[in-house]
C-alpha cells in the first residue's frame, strides 16, 4: 500500500490550485495586479506582480542544502507551516490521531487541536535523559495513528533519537503511519541530517528550518522534504503564492556560499558557548541538574526556578520557564559570549545569595 492512502480522502483527490500564468516578456492582464510598479524596495522581482506559485530557484538551492532531490522538497512558511500541512492532510477531525513524545515542542498539539485530531502521549523520562523508548511508541500507536512527530533533537530538552532507533520506527511503522522528524536543531548536533534516509524508506517525512542555525527566523522559512507523492499532497493543500517576494529574494540572497560559511561559524560560537555555560551551570548549588545538549539551547533545573524567572527578568534577561510540564526547569537559548556572561553573573548573585 502507497503512504498516500493514509492521507484524508478529500485531499487526495484535491487538485492543486490553477494559478494565473506568469510567462516573462508578455503583456499580464490575466492575474487581476496593477499595471504600476511600486516604488517601495529594490526587489529584483517588481512587488506589483505576484510571485511565483512556488519558488523554483529558492526549491533548487534549499534541496541542495538540505541534500534531497528538488521535487522531494516543499519549501513552507518556516517549518511551523509544515507541521499544520502534515496534520491537515493526513488527520481526519474527530477520527484520526498523532503522536508525539512528551515533552516536545508544543505546536505539535497546538495544530492537532486545531484539526481536531487526536493526540497521544508518549512521556519520556527525565531520568533517562528524555530517551524516547521506541517499544513505548509501538505500544500506544493505534489503527488510526497517521503521523509519528519525532522531534530530534528534541525542544525543549535536546535529545537526539538514536538512528538505529529511528529504522526500527520507520520498519515497523511501515506503511501504517507517517514517521516525521523535525529536524529545527539539527545542525547544532553531531549527527547528520536523516534526510538521507528518504531513498530507503517511504513513510518518512523530514522538516528543516532556517529560523535556527541560519539565524533567519524573521523571514518565516523553512521546507519539508519527504516521498514525491507526499509533497505532491502538502502541496495541494498549502496556499498558492506561499512565499512573497521579499522572502524569496532575501533567502535566495542569505543561500550564497559566503553567507553560509558565516552561518556555520556562527554554529561552532553557539556550540562552544552552550558546552562553556553548561560547565559553568554545573557548578552552581542552585542548579540541580543540566541536560547534555544537541541543539541551541540547554535544559536546566533548578532548586526554585521561580525565583531565578524574577531574578533574571529583573536584569532584562528573558528565560523560558517549563513549570507544570517540567518542575522547576528552565530552558534558556544560547546568546552571544557577553550575553550568556551576563546570565552567568545573575545567576552567581543568587547563587551566592543561597550560601549567605
Ligand atoms: C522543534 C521545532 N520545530 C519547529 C519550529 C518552528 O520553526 P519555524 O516555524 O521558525 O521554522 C520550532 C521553533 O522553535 C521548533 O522548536
Amino acid at each position: 500500500m502507497s503512504i498516500v492512502q493514509l492521507a484524508r480522502p478529500e485531499i487526495r483527490s484535491l487538485h492543486a490550485y490553477e494559478a494565473a500564468e506568469q510567462v516573462d516578456d508578455t503583456i499580464r492582464l490575466n492575474a487581476n495586479e496593477s499595471p504600476h510598479r511600486c516604488a517601495i524596495g529594490d526587489f529584483r522581482r517588481p512587488l506589483n506582480r505576484y510571485p511565483e506559485v512556488r519558488p523554483s530557484k529558492l526549491q533548487q538551492a534549499l534541496a541542495e542544502r538540505f541534500g534531497c532531490p528538488p521535487r522531494q522538497l516543499l519549501v513552507t512558511r518556516g517549518s511551523s507551516e509544515a507541521i499544520d500541512l502534515l496534520i491537515r492532510t493526513f488527520c481526519r477531525a474527530g477520527a484520526d490521531s498523532m503522536l508525539v513524545s512528551s515533552p516536545s515542542f508544543s505546536m505539535y498539539r497546538h495544530y492537532a487541536e486545531i484539526q481536531g485530531a487526536r493526540v497521544i502521549e508518549v512521556p519520556a523520562s527525565a531520568e533517562q535523559d528524555f530517551a524516547i523508548d521506541v517499544d513505548h511508541v509501538f505500544a500506544a500507536c493505534d489503527e488510526t495513528t497517521r503521523l509519528i512527530f519525532i522531534c530530534s533533537p528534541n525542544n525543549p530538552t535536546g535529545t537526539t533519537l538514536p538512528r538505529p532507533d529511528l529504522e526500527r520506527l520507520l520498519r515497523e511503522r511501515g506503511d501504517k503511519s507517517v514517521v516525521v522528524v523535525d529536524e529545527a536543531y539539527v545542525e547544532f548536533g553531531g549527527e547528520a541530517s536523516v534526510i538521507e534516509l528518504l531513498d530507503r524508506f517511504d513513510n518518512l517525512v523530514v522538516l528543516r528550518t532556517l529560523s535556527k542555525a541560519l539565524g533567519l527566523a524573521g523571514a518565516r522559512c523553512g521546507g519539508v522534504a519527504g516521498p514525491r507523492p507526499v509533497i505532491d499532497l502538502l502541496n495541494a493543500v498549502q496556499a498558492p503564492y506561499a512565499l512573497a517576494t521579499p522572502v524569496v529574494e532575501c533567502v535566495e540572497d542569505a543561500l550564497r556560499a559566503d553567507h553560509l560559511e558565516t552561518a556555520r561559524a556562527n554554529v561552532s560560537v553557539i556550540v562552544a558557548e552552550r558546552e562553556r555555560l553548561a560547565d559553568a551551570l554545573r557548578d552552581f548549588d542552585i542548579v540541580t541538574r543540566v541536560w547534555p545538549s544537541d541543539a541551541n539551547f540547554l535544559l536546566v533545573r533548578f532548586v526554585d526556578a521561580a525565583a531565578v524567572m524574577r531574578r533574571c527578568a529583573a536584569q532584562k534577561v528573558l528565560l523560558r520557564h517549563f513549570g507544570g510540564v517540567l518542575e522547576d526547569c528552565i530552558r534558556i537559548s544560547i546568546g552571544t559570549r557577553e550575553e550568556n556572561d551576563t546570565l552567568l553573573r545573575t545567576l552567581e548573585s543568587i547563587d551566592g545569595d543561597s550560601h549567605g
